[in-house]
């Protein structure tokens, strides 16, 4: 039977997840694929600290040229993470005609173009499933299945730890710290946990959505990013009372010629099936102009799920190689050699639904005066709830508002929260409903 011999630089969680694929399905994987998949080498810095999987010694090394310079590995694994030497040891890979698959969201939403173009000039394949969504094929989706619509919308839930961290907040009244640290231990967060918390690992896994769907560059800082480390027990309770769930939302909408591309915590109703999406599971809500709506949902995250993504690659790369061909599905937006930047909307310019949680002192006329400037700025409110009463200190007046733009909304807060009758910065969380229906 035919040998693939394949490299892996990384022997990190997924890393492990791809070992024990390789090692438990490997008779299945022969029955499916035809021949046989060889780990040959695996490079970590560390090769001491034992793994969830024991390997034999002389496969570790420390020495990327074992895989990078070996002939006969033509796959070669990169899920070290990070922009480099990552960046290098692709390339690298890519220049000595070795097929790559990769993980590495964070890499391919900034350097992204650089490492396609490599591939195309050397005619090999790039495999990236698994930076986005785990173990759900939403590449194959948008590079393979959806090739004939147009994107209209994606709704997407692309971060697992920010998703465990909300979910236990709503479900168990949790604070923020404890979850994540639950969520570190699980494996599911990044090296640096703020990349998850701050909507940094979601912009990266967006701007490649984006690259895919839209067919160019991202500039990922024209991406508008919020975090969920401002989500309070009282706008969770407060957006219960609403009839919505909050979730870090990924969105990007086609308006014209421009794509509204922005990362915030987000009400959603509860009746949306992207709020039944809880603990570490990613979800991907696509609208298009002939598949109409999709519905795709899965582990976002961990050791097997990841490492599930990674082996669809590895035997996708492998059954071009047996046919003897290579590059069968050009590796970004959509064809071979387009890239150009795709224009993305002002944060200011959006159009959507706001909460606001004021902090006032509980006075009369006071929601006059806060009502007077919305209504000023041209914003109208749909709903208006004060719970409790207090004759001294604050209490909180939560309104909603029909669609608003933002940059009135920024203006109106502004001025607020420089009234004395305010006590605290004004809460903000943007609403998505009849958007997503
Ligand atoms: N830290 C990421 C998450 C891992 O929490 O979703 C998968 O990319």
């Amino acid at each position: 039977m035919k040998k693939i011999y394949v490299g892996l630089i990384g022997f990190g969680t997924v890393g492990a997840g791809v070992v024990k694929l390789l090692r438990n399905n490997d008779h299945l994987l022969e029955e499916r694929l035809g021949a046989r998949l060889v780990l040959k080498k695996i490079v970590d810095l560390d090769i001491t600290t034992p793994r969830d999987v024991s390997v034999e010694k002389d496969m570790l090394t420390q020495d990327v040229g074992e895989v990078l310079n070996d002939p006969e590995i033509s796959i070669v694994i990169e899920l070290m993470g990070g922009y480099e030497p990552a960046k290098s040891f692709i390339l690298k890979a890519m220049h000595n005609k070795k097929h790559v698959v990769t993980a590495n969201k964070a890499l391919l939403a900034t350097c992204g173009d650089e490492i396609f173009k490599t591939a195309e000039e050397e005619g090999v394949d790039i495999g990236f499933e698994a930076s986005v969504g785990g173990a759900i094929p939403v590449i194959k989706t948008l590079k393979e299945s959806l090739i004939a619509d147009r994107i209209e919308s994606i709704f997407g839930i692309m971060n697992g730890t920010s998703n465990y961290i909300l979910t236990k907040m709503t479900d168990e009244g949790n604070n923020f710290t404890d979850v994540l640290k639950e969520a570190q231990d699980m494996g599911y967060a990044e090296a640096d946990p703020t990349f998850d918390i701050d909507g940094i690992d979601t912009a990266h896994k967006l701007a490649i959505t984006l690259s895919l769907s839209y067919g160019g560059r991202v500039k990922l800082d024209d991406v508008y990013m919020e975090g969920i480390s401002g989500i309070d027990q009282k706008d969770i309770g407060f957006a219960g009372d609403l009839g919505y769930k909050i979730k870090l939302l990924a969105i990007a909408i086609r308006r014209g010629g421009a794509i509204e591309a922005r990362i915030h915590p987000t009400m959603i109703p509860f009746d949306h099936l992207l709020a039944s999406v809880n603990g570490n599971f990613n979800a991907f809500h696509i609208t298009c102009d002939a598949a109409d709506s999709i519905f795709l949902y899965g582990q976002g995250s961990g050791m097997i799920p990841s490492a599930s993504a990674v082996m669809g690659d590895l035997v996708d790369i492998s059954r071009n190689m047996l046919k003897g061909i290579t590059r069968r599905v050009s590796s970004r937006f959509r064809r071979e050699g387009a890239a150009e930047d795709i224009k993305l909307m002002s944060m200011e310019d959006i159009v959507t639904n706001y909460y606001f949680r004021f902090s006032a002192v509980d006075h009369p006329g006071v929601l006059s005066r806060i009502s007077g400037i919305l209504g000023k700025n041209d914003i109208s409110l749909a709903s208006v709830i004060q719970k409790g009463r207090k004759h001294t200190g604050a209490v909180p007046i939560v309104v909603t508002t029909h669609e608003s733009q933002e940059k009135n909304v920024r203006k109106a807060l502004k001025e607020i929260d420089r009234l004395d009758i305010v006590r605290e910065k004004t809460i903000l969380i943007r609403i998505e409903d009849d958007r997503l229906r």
